[in-house]
């Protein structure tokens, strides 16, 4: 009892995943590691320098560039969570557009971008202590990871809390087309060859289609619990 765990949670894009992360990790005191902003960081790199955008992908170059793209965390205080850092600059608010949620699938699909993310993620989450959350934690990242959730949602509810959260950001938007994105992205995410968006064998699932995030908080906690007195 008291051992310090890694928390693999995955699942689609905005089921909440990171809420429920960051709300565990402050609850036992963990490193929360959001692993969509690494791959949020390299897609924005590879816009800044006009690797992809509308009308192609010039995936050599991004490979070619990778060893420039220096990712890393640090925590804010008054936020309550670790922001994230392209190459020093802070970038956690140029990361969540629309405009990036475009491109980052594309761009999580090589897989010379997971190798390197996948091992500065594996070097974070060493010691455990971690909640870590994406697609591939409990399937590639940490297989061995005491705890594995898989959330879930259907696409509708989805897009709404992501339309809401652009929104609230005074981001001008249009539902359909963060409906679109979400589907989208769920078909890329699925269907890439290198580590595709798959429920671990011994995930457990979590719909959360109908549950307030209190509710979803204490069904979570509840299996935190039961594994740490495993
Ligand atoms: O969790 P998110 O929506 O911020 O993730 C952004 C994208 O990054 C998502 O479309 C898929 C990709 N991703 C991934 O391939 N593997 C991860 N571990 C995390 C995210």
């Amino acid at each position: 009892m008291n051992n310090k765990i890694t928390i693999a949670i995955d699942g689609f894009s905005s089921t909440g995943k990171s809420t429920v992360a960051k709300q565990l990790a402050k609850h036992l005191g963990y490193v929360y590691v959001d692993t969509g902003a690494m791959y949020r960081a390299v897609a924005y790199y590879a816009m800044s320098h006009g690797f992809i955008d509308e009308n192609g992908f010039d995936k050599v170059s991004l490979i070619e560039h990778l060893e420039n793209v220096n990712i890393s965390f640090k925590f804010n205080d008054a936020l309550g969570f670790a922001e994230v850092y392209l190459n020093g600059v802070n970038v956690e608010k140029k990361i969540r557009t629309l405009e990036v949620s475009k491109f980052v699938s594309t761009v999580a699909a090589v897989s010379e971008v997971r190798h390197k993310l996948v091992e500065q993620q594996q070097q974070m989450g060493k010691d455990k202590g971690v909640v870590m959350d994406g697609r591939d934690i409990g399937t590639v990242v940490f297989p061995d990871a005491e705890l594995k959730l898989f959330m879930t949602a259907s696409a509708e509810t989805r897009a709404q809390r992501r339309y809401k959260e652009l929104v609230v950001r005074g981001d001008e938007v249009v539902y359909n087309e963060v409906l679109k994105n979400v589907q989208e992205r769920d078909y890329i995410d699925t269907h890439r060859e290198d580590s595709p968006l798959v429920k671990a064998d011994d995930a457990i699932e979590v719909d959360n289609s109908n549950l307030t995030l209190e509710e979803q908080f204490s069904v979570i906690l509840e299996l935190v619990n039961k594994t740490l007195n495993k």
